[in-house]
């Protein structure tokens, strides 16, 4: 069977392209969801990409994920700095998760400096725009493909 790797986008991302550009760039979540998929069929991965602004409704998915992922990339936006469910999800769902944010936090408020989602998560790729979700798809790929071998 194809693996799995489940993308998942928090709030607001779904406002990609028009959302403050000078630090979110003017790709669009589309577009994100497609380099996302050529990523993963390039690997020969299947790839589900889905965004909510719905907090139950994400842990729903992190909670449906166990037993059926191989991994999650997770751009939890705003509640990397605020959501202790959120973590509590990811780390229920056995899944190994990859963190990715386009901007780099690390350059911006001190409330974004915080994540709850970092120590429980394999890596964290921040500031490279969708080359983060990129990279984070084809490490996986290469993790399976080394699992394999
Ligand atoms: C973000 C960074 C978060 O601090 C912010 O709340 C977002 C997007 C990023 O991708 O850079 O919504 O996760």
């Amino acid at each position: 069977m194809t693996p799995l790797i489940l993308v998942l986008n928090g709030p607001n991302l779904n406002m990609l392209g028009t959302r403050e550009p000078a630090q979110y760039g003017y790709e669009t979540l589309a577009d994100l969801g497609q380099h996302c998929a050529d990523t993963a069929n390039a690997h020969g991965l299947e790839v589900e990409f889905r965004q909510t602004n719905h907090e139950g409704e994400l842990i729903d998915w992190i909670h449906a994920a166990r037993n059926r992922c191989a991994g999650i990339v997770i751009n939890p936006g705003a509640w990397t700095h605020t959501s202790v469910a959120i973590r509590d999800a990811l780390v229920a769902s056995e899944v190994p998760v990859i963190e990715v944010h386009l901007s780099n936090v690390h350059k911006r408020e001190p409330f974004r400096h915080v994540s709850f989602v970092s120590s429980i998560a394999v890596g964290v790729i921040c500031g490279l725009g969708s080359h983060g979700y990129r990279m984070a798809i084809s490490y996986f790929a290469e993790l399976l493909k080394e699992r394999a071998a």
